[in-house]
């Protein structure tokens, strides 16, 4: 692959700087957006590593002086973000770059649109109206920098907070929470260990698995979930075997870009059940989602007969139909050494009453193709913890 081989300019959904090295371009990026003294939020893992202290370092001999942020959770949390808030105040910062995994970006989002409110942040939940509370003017411009190729949350409209006195994983949403720019280098990435690479872009194919079973109508959204899910096919196994294979790498980050963008058409009882048992055992949760996908797609067998032949085709699998998909996930999931049960991560059997009331009530569950009951998801949940699919 020679060097520009990916060098592109996006501007759907947002605008977007693609390919190695492109991380050069930050401190001009920020002049782009009237950022003098950005926030920096990472993740602490990030922090100490010394890809962020040459960025840190650049950045100040270019004339961008960062602040640095770090202090997040795997699954940051209210309290990340009011802290983040104080930080951001503290060092008289007019912006923020977002740089990590999809913990660091969503905090990072969280805390540019919170510098600007008087309301608690639970207050701008995703549900009916609420984003029209927010004051968008006094929300701080957003540059996000994926170090993972997951979440996709660079190109999202929320970020998924921990609400750690109700043990809840909340969705904050406003359209304009959507970074004004995006910067996908694969560079950053190629240190990723290979579990998490692996888990990781489980969680890219979850959502653009489920946003292709979504019965709305979007088909821009479908369109773009079927050729991640190809990138994804062709490109995670050899991003999973070497993580110095800049081009399997670069191809990831777009596949994640495109599932969140891809999930705008929703997302499913994957993300129903990975959301909750995210926030009360405090798991990966693209390993959450990898565990339960075939599950859950034995649960939506019968509505999704269709795109599954669809899928197949396009991804040229031997065997075409439900059966060729399935076989492919779980073929992927041995490949990557993912368990096959919740149980095998500590995870049993009884919290399944309340996980799947949780599960319920969690905003994807609208997105998937049936509707499920209650004891539909303690089925599936059971399932998952004993192996049957
Ligand atoms: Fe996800």
């Amino acid at each position: 692959m020679s060097d520009t081989a990916f060098f592109s300019n996006w501007n759907y959904p947002t605008a977007m700087r693609v390919g190695a090295g492109r991380i050069a371009e930050l401190p001009q990026l920020c002049r782009e957006l009237g950022m003098g003294t950005p926030l920096l939020v990472t993740d602490p893992g990030l922090a100490a590593l010394p890809i962020v202290q040459a960025i840190v370092e650049r950045c100040l001999v270019d004339g961008i002086p960062l602040a640095v942020f770090s202090d997040i959770k795997g699954n940051p949390t209210g309290e990340n973000v009011t802290d983040g808030v104080v930080a951001f105040r503290a060092h008289g910062c007019d912006g923020v770059i977002a740089l990590g995994g999809g913990s660091a970006v969503d905090a990072g989002k969280a805390i540019a649109l919170m510098v600007g409110q008087t309301h608690p942040i639970w207050e701008f939940e995703d549900v009916g109206d609420n984003y029209l509370k927010v004051n968008t003017r006094g929300m701080a411009p957003v540059i996000a920098v994926p170090t993972t190729a997951g979440t996709g949350s660079e190109v999202g409209r929320s970020s998924v907070i921990t609400d750690q006195s109700a043990k809840l994983k909340k969705i904050i949403f406003h359209p304009r929470m959507l970074p004004q720019i995006v910067l996908l280098d694969p560079e950053l990435t190629v240190g990723l260990p290979a579990p998490i690479t692996a888990a990781t872009g489980m969680d890219a194919l979850s959502h653009n698995l489920e946003a292709f079973c979504s019965n709305s109508y979007h088909p821009m959204a479908e369109g773009i979930a079927l050729e991640a899910m190809r990138l994804i096919h062709e490109y995670l196994p050899r991003a999973v075997a070497n993580g110095n294979d800049l081009e399997a790498r670069m191809q990831m980050l777009a596949a994640s870009s495109m599932g969140a963008t891809a999930f705008q058409r929703g997302l499913g009882a994957m993300h129903a059940l990975a959301h909750p048992l995210g926030a009360v055992y405090d798991k990966h949760h693209g390993l959450l989602n990898a565990i339960l996908m075939p599950y859950v797609l034995v649960a939506n067998r019968s509505a999704i007969e269709e795109p599954m032949r669809r899928l197949s085709n396009y991804l040229g699998l031997s065997e075409t139909g439900f059966d060729g998909v399935l076989d492919w996930v779980l073929f992927l999931r041995r490949e990557f050494g993912i368990p096959n049960t919740l149980v095998e991560i500590g995870i049993g059997e009884d919290a399944a009453g309340e996980i799947a009331r949780m599960a319920i009530a969690d905003p994807s569950a609208l997105g998937n193709p049936l509707s499920l009951s209650v004891d539909d998801y303690g089925d599936i949940f059971l399932n998952a913890c004993r192996g049957d699919h």
